[in-house]
């Protein structure tokens, strides 16, 4: 049996894109990222989801390589964001009898987008669509990731189509299903795009997992990554604790520097953490480092420490970028501490207790401000911010 056949009348007809450098034209790419389409197959024929526009002409290749000339009754559109929207326009041309399924904000955006209004189908929270030997039954998820979003259950298979929910970056190599690929180098990758792509949606997400715990789910198939079905509930602990914005006891160190001395800084103290106790640090230089793996760690981990020197009375860029992701994802506690440097007027760390007090995350320590250059002087503050760091995190669970 061919893998792009992993459920009776269930086919994988998604594509990988190994070329895009910037996801959203933002985040980074490295191991690429696959939008993924399926089709059931009953005695009608459902697509789910399109693919992005540049991949169209290989969607519909796979989709004829499964189905022939058979024609698709119904495209069921769980989420109108065009990575996976923007090949519909196409579809309706190939297949002009195709029904176009979605909820009353979905057919909207899709007037908007594409200037497609007829040949619709409006469906509500819990409503069926009956293809003869498959249901398809659709409940809304909204803003995960958009407000449109939805998603599909096919109670036959026990399959949920979940939209950006569960998904990955990271392309097929290959494989489709968890059992196919090489499933670890998916984790980091699930962290990253969830922290990039849905990381201001926690609630949203807790309440969409409420609806998925209801399911007897035996497989998941996202709109990226690899279908799941060896590792759901490994999945869903991950979408689960990310979602409550749960850290793992770990430090992130993030800084910039324009000439070494903050850097010195946040080297004395990383290494002042681990003669503490500490077991995991990652440090970062915000102005060479990739964003989305911050970002990522910002997630995965329980404390974060940020140095920036003061830059024209502010917060140096590449810092004051960092901290407003942060504050855009609304992420509601970490463990903070600041440093930070200047010549002959100080702001940087003002700017950090602003930014701590409007995050209302409480500050540990005295914050190292250092004037001019990096010396001795700097090592015993250093050590006694490492303390307090170091305790606090032995004292939160
Ligand atoms: Fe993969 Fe929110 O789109």
């Amino acid at each position: 049996m061919a893998i792009t056949a992993f459920l009776p009348g269930i086919r994988y007809v998604g594509v990988n894109d190994r070329t895009t450098h910037l996801f959203e034209g933002l985040w980074s790419l490295p191991q690429g990222v696959s939008y993924n389409a399926y089709l059931v197959i009953g005695e009608k024929i459902a697509l789910i989801d399109t693919v992005e526009e540049a991949f169209g002409s290989r969607l519909f290749q796979h989709i004829r390589e499964e189905i022939g000339d058979r024609r698709i009754d119904y495209l069921v559109v769980n989420h109108m964001e065009p990575d996976h929207s923007s090949s519909i326009a196409a579809l309706r041309q190939l297949y002009p009898d195709i029904t176009i399924v979605g909820n009353a904000k979905t057919l909207h955006m899709i007037a908007g987008y594409y200037g497609i209004c007829d040949g619709t189908l409006e469906v509500k929270e819990g409503d069926t669509l009956d293809l003869g030997g498959k249901t398809l039954t659709f409940q809304l998820v909204p803003m995960v990731h958009w407000p449109e979003t939805m998603v599909t259950w096919c109670a036959e298979e026990q399959t949920l189509f979940s939209g950006d929910a569960f998904g990955t970056f990271g392309a097929l190599d290959g494989g489709i299903t968890d059992s196919q690929v090489e499933v670890d180098r998916y984790w980091n990758e699930m962290r990253r795009y969830y922290a990039c792509i849905v990381g201001k949606y926690g609630a949203p997400v807790q309440k969409a997992l409420q609806k998925v715990r209801t399911l007897p789910v035996a497989t998941i198939c996202p709109t990226h990554g690899p279908v799941w079905q060896r590792h759901i509930a490994e999945v869903i602990d991950l979408y689960d604790r990310m979602s409550r914005y749960e850290g793992e006891k770990g430090v992130v160190v993030a800084y910039a520097s324009m000439y070494g001395n903050t850097e010195q800084t946040a080297e004395r103290i990383a290494r002042s953490l681990v003669e503490e106790g500490v077991e995991k640090i990652v440090v970062y230089n915000l102005s060479v480092a990739d964003p989305s793996v911050v970002l990522r760690d910002v997630f995965r981990y329980d404390t974060l420490v940020v140095g920036s020197p003061t830059y024209n009375g502010e917060l140096f860029p590449p810092v004051e970028q960092l901290l407003r992701r942060i504050e855009t994802r609304c992420i509601p506690h970490r463990n903070f501490a600041c440093f930070g440097s200047f010549t002959w007027a100080g702001a940087a760390v003002r700017r950090m207790k602003e930014f701590s007090e409007r995050m209302k995350w409480e500050m540990i320590g005295t914050p190292v401000e250092m004037k001019q250059g990096y010396s001795q002087a700097v090592c015993e503050p250093c050590r006694a911010l490492a303390r307090d760091i170091a305790a606090r995190m032995r004292e939160t669970k």
